[in-house]
C-alpha cells in the first residue's frame, strides 16, 4: 500500500509499505479521508522525532478487518476513528489501524480534536456532563474558540448549558459568534486588537450583569500571551483567593511552561492521547466518540469546516507547512487517499 511518512523539516515521502497489523481488539480500516493536525509537523520538527514515520491520526473510511474481541464492527462498516498517536499504521496510508473504543458508525470525518475538547471539559476541568448539564451561570473561557479544539469545546460546552462562553477568536470571530448564544451571556472577543483588549473585553462581558467570576478557561492556544490573559482575566474579576476556598482552573493543550499565570490558579494539560493510556481515558473515549456519532446524527454537533487538499497523500506536505505558517483559520485540511498517484481508484 502507498504511506505517507513526515520527517523534521515538514518533509513528506510517499512509500510503498506492507499492510499493518492489526491485534485482537483493533480494526483495520481502508482509509478514505484523512485528517491533518498540527501536531503532525510540531511532533517532528520540535520533538525530534527519529526518521519519518506516518503521523495521521484522524480516520474515515471503511472497516477491511477486524480482531477476534471486536463485537461493534464489521467488514464494510463506514467508520470514524482517532488512531493511537505515535504507533504504527497511522491514517497517512491506504490502510490504518485504530482500537475498537475509539472507533465509531459515522458516514463523516470528525477530528481527534473532539475528544481533545471532551478530555479538557470533563476530565482536566471537571465540567458539567452534556447529560447533566448545568442549571445555573458558569462562566467558561475558550480561547482560541475558532480552533478545532475551542470550536468542539464550544459545541460540547452548549451541551452542558455552560454558559457564558467567553471566547477569544480573530479571522473566526463571526463563525464563532454565529455558534453563541449571546442571550446566556456568551461573548467572543478579538486578539487581533491586543492583549488589553482581550482581557478587558472578556472581564467586560461578565461585569454588572450577575453572573459569577469566571473560574474555568481552556486555552486551546497555549501560545504567546494566552495563558498570561487569562490568569490576569481571573485575577481582575476577583476570581483568585475567595473565601471559599476554590482556585480558578485553566487547561493548556501544549505541555512546556507556561509564563505569567498568578499563584493560586491551578494549571492542568489536556493530552488526547489519554484515551489510549490510561484506564480513565480509554472510558472517556469510548462514551464520548459514540456521543459524538449521535450529536453528528441529530444535528447539534459539528465537524469543523474541511478543505480538501487535491493530490491524497501527495498534499499532505503542503498542508503540513500551510498548518505551520498559521495559515489554518477554523479549517480542517484533509486527504482523500483515492486521489495519491499510484493508487487504483
Ligand atoms: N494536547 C493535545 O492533546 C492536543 C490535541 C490537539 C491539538 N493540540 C494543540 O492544540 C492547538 C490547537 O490545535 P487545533 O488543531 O485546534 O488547531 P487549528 O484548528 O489549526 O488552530 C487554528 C486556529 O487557531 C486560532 N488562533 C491562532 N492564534 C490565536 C490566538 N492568539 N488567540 C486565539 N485564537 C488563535 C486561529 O483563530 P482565527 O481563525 O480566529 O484567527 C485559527 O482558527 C495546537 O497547538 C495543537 O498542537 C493539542
Amino acid at each position: 500500500m502507498k504511506e505517507a511518512l513526515v520527517s523534521k523539516g515538514t518533509h513528506v515521502q510517499i512509500v510503498d509499505s506492507p499492510l499493518p497489523e492489526i491485534n485482537e481488539n483493533q480494526l483495520l480500516i481502508r482509509v478514505i479521508v484523512s485528517g491533518s493536525n498540527p501536531k503532525d509537523w510540531k511532533l517532528p520538527d520540535l520533538f525530534n522525532i527519529p526518521g519519518a514515520t506516518n503521523q495521521g491520526d484522524d480516520i474515515a473510511g471503511i472497516v477491511e478487518r477486524v480482531g477476534a474481541n471486536v463485537y461493534e464492527f464489521k467488514p464494510g462498516d463506514r467508520v470514524a476513528a482517532f488512531h493511537e498517536m505515535r504507533t504504527p499504521g497511522g491514517s497517512y496510508a491506504e490502510y490504518a489501524v485504530a482500537w475498537q473504543h475509539s472507533t465509531f458508525h459515522i458516514p463523516e470525518n470528525i477530528s481527534f480534536e473532539a475528544a481533545t475538547s471532551a478530555v479538557a471539559l470533563y476530565h482536566r476541568l471537571s465540567l458539567p456532563q452534556p447529560w447533566t448539564p448545568i442549571t445555573s451561570p458558569l462562566p467558561l473561557i475558550i480561547y482560541g474558540a475558532g480552533s478545532a479544539v475551542g470550536f468542539y469545546a464550544l459545541q460540547l460546552a452548549k451541551r452542558s448549558n455552560i454558559h457564558p462562553l467567553l471566547c477569544v477568536a480573530g479571522r473566526s470571530k463571526d463563525y464563532v459568534l454565529s455558534h453563541l448564544d449571546p442571550s446566556k451571556g456568551d461573548a467572543v472577543v478579538d486578539y487581533r486588537e491586543g492583549d488589553e483588549a482581550v482581557i478587558s473585553g472578556l472581564v467586560a462581558a461578565l461585569k454588572d450583569k450577575g453572573f459569577p467570576p469566571v473560574k474555568h478557561a481552556l486555552d486551546a492556544v497555549s501560545e504567546g500571551s494566552s495563558a498570561r490573559n487569562i490568569g490576569e482575566v481571573f485575577r481582575r474579576v476577583g476570581a483568585i483567593d475567595t473565601p471559599d476556598g476554590v482556585k480558578p482552573k485553566v487547561t493548556f493543550v501544549l505541555g512546556h511552561k507556561q509564563e505569567g499565570v498568578p499563584d493560586g490558579v491551578e494549571q492542568s494539560v489536556t493530552t488526547v492521547g489519554d484515551v489510549h493510556s490510561k484506564e480513565e481515558g480509554k472510558d472517556l473515549g469510548y462514551v464520548f466518540f459514540r456521543y459524538f456519532a449521535k450529536g453528528l446524527h441529530e444535528g447539534w454537533f459539528k465537524g469543523q469546516k474541511w478543505e480538501v487538499v487535491p493530490g491524497g497523500l501527495g498534499g499532505i506536505e503542503g498542508a503540513l507547512r500551510k498548518l505551520k505558517a498559521g495559515e489554518a483559520s477554523a479549517v480542517k485540511y484533509v486527504f482523500r487517499i483515492a486521489e495519491t498517484e499510484g493508487v487504483g481508484k
